[in-house]
């Protein structure tokens, strides 16, 4: 009698400590999943601007047409509820839905076939315990037939795809920290999506390092100069150290710089999350990227253009432009205020041959991402409204040419053409606009 209680009891007190034991292990796998989302920047693409997180319905732009997320929370309806970790990972890593469907590329699987299959655990884990359902019916595509035909992605898939990595991932805190950041670059943060130029079939030029030096070599993006992340001289990283790079991904920011565009949301959803072991990595695997080399050019701090600024006398019309406009935030020398207000002077963005993203932000302004490590978000008023081509093709000719920068004039002509791109809308890699709002 004695004995059987004994054992009942030990066995009650055997079978709550193994289900305690399991949630534990459920809830760290869940919260790794949860890192993991992060960094694959789910988020971004999967949620409808003010909508509920996971349930879908972003409109995305593509050369056929427009297609909209879906919804990947847990509801047996209409979200993923129904997935089996064999069908997630499908989806994720193969680019096929449960119902047999190829995906449309804008879905980055190309990228998230490296994941490797524990991470891919993780995720599912946290996909199906971590996110709240919600009911939200997906949105067809509005693409018209024949282009609305998935079959033929088939062949794009063969063509381009990778098929899944069977291989564990190195992890977080790695001695190889190299391995690490190669990891998350090419794989679950897509970094190429929007860095690496597309050829003739929208496909990635170069899907890694190993495919050739297109690999993140810079590419536009929804109207954006997603510049080269290589040491590619002055249009490159070769400038940054590694704590920049951390900084500016943890933060949105150096004292140099701030990220604008499709960046934004970037730091915002994804990167600012990552631990600082991660950050070294992703950071250091890109200084290790050669590029077309050339040295990052020197700030000159006795300008003709900062005297002239400050004198009136020799001032060209772009200057003139400058000083109303630009002066009281970016100042005369053009070093801008650290942390607030980026510096011109050298500025990689404003040097860029191709000149899209700084005609960009002077026509439309933007605001700063904010950030838990730099919380406040300063804002550049967008000067489209009140500038002509004409003006504007005069600053930044002028702001090109001045304290030691070496970047071609830009013509009226130029900034008309950018004028039109800019209301032609979102293209593939479209993301939700942390505050689109200037000012
Ligand atoms: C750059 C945008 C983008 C990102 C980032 C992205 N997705 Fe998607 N995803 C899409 C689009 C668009 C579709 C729908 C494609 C289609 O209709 O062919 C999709 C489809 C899916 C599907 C198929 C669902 C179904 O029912 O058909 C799953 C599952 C999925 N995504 C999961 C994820 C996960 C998990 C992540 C993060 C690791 C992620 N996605 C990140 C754009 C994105
Ligand atoms: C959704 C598209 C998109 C993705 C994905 C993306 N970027 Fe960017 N990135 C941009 C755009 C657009 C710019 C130019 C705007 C700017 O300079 O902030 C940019 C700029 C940058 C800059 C230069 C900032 C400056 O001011 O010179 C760095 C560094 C950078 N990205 C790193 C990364 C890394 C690392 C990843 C992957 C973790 C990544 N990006 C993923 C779109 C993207
Ligand atoms: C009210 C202050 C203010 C004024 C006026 C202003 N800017 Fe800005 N500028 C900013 C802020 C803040 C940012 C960062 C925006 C972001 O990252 O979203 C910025 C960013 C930029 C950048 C991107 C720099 C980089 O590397 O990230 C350029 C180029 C630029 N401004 C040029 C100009 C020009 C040219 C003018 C005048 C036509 C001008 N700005 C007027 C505040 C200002």
């Amino acid at each position: 009698m004695m004995t059987r209680h004994l054992s009942a009891a030990a066995l009650l007190a055997g079978l709550a400590f193994a289900s305690g034991g399991a949630h534990a292990a459920d809830d760290a796998q869940v919260a790794r999943g949860a890192y993991i989302a992060r960094a694959g920047d789910c988020v971004a693409c999967h949620t409808a601007t003010g909508g509920a997180p996971f349930a879908g319905g972003l409109a995305i732009q593509t050369p056929m047409g427009r297609i909209y997320s879906t919804n990947i929370t847990p509801d047996p309806e209409t979200g993923i509820g129904t997935y089996d970790f064999a069908a997630f990972d499908r989806a994720v890593r193969g680019g096929v839905n449960q119902a047999g469907h190829r995906l449309y590329p804008a879905m980055p699987y190309p990228s998230y076939a490296r994941v490797s299959p524990d991470d891919m655990q993780a995720l599912y884990a946290y996909f199906m315990h971590g996110v709240k359902p919600q009911h939200q019916p997906n949105r067809p595509a509005d693409i018209a037939w024949p282009l609305s035909m998935r079959w033929p992605l088939m062949v794009w898939d063969a063509m381009f795809a990778p098929s899944p990595a069977t291989a564990t991932a190195p992890p977080s805190g790695s001695a190889d920290q190299l391995a690490r950041g190669r990891y998350l670059v090419v794989g679950l943060e897509h970094c190429g999506s929007c860095h690496t130029p597309r050829g003739f079939a929208l496909q990635e030029k170069a899907l890694t390092d190993v495919d050739g030096t297109a690999y993140l070599s810079g590419a536009p993006i929804d109207g954006w100069l997603a510049k080269s992340l290589r040491s590619d001289g002055p249009d490159g990283l070769s400038a940054w150290s590694v704590r920049d790079i951390v900084t500016f991904l943890k933060t949105g920011r150096t004292d140099q710089v701030a990220a604008f565009g499709g960046m934004k949301d970037v730091v915002v959803h994804s990167t600012q999350y990552l631990n600082d072991d991660d950050l070294t990595a992703i950071a250091l695997y890109l200084k290790s990227l050669g590029g077309k080399g050339g040295a990052a050019p020197a700030l000159r701090p006795d300008a003709t253009a900062t005297t002239a600024l400050r004198t009136g006398h020799d001032l060209p019309r772009g200057g003139r432009v400058f000083l109303d406009n630009c002066a009281a935030c970016h100042r005369t020398g053009g070093q801008g205020y650290d942390g607030v207000f980026p510096r011109l002077a050298l500025s990689s963005v404003v040097n860029s041959a191709d000149p899209m993203s700084l005609v960009r932000i002077v026509l439309e302004g933007s605001r700063m991402a904010p950030t838990a490590g730099a919380p406040a978000a300063f804002g550049m008023p967008g000067l489209g409204w009140r500038l002509d081509d004409r003006d504007v093709a005069d600053v930044v000719t002028f702001i090109r040419t001045s304290w030691g920068n070496h970047g071609a004039p830009v013509s009226a002509e130029d900034v008309a053409r950018i004028r039109r791109t800019i209301n032609s809308g979102p293209t593939p890699e479209s993301r939700n606009t942390v505050d689109p709002s200037p000012s």
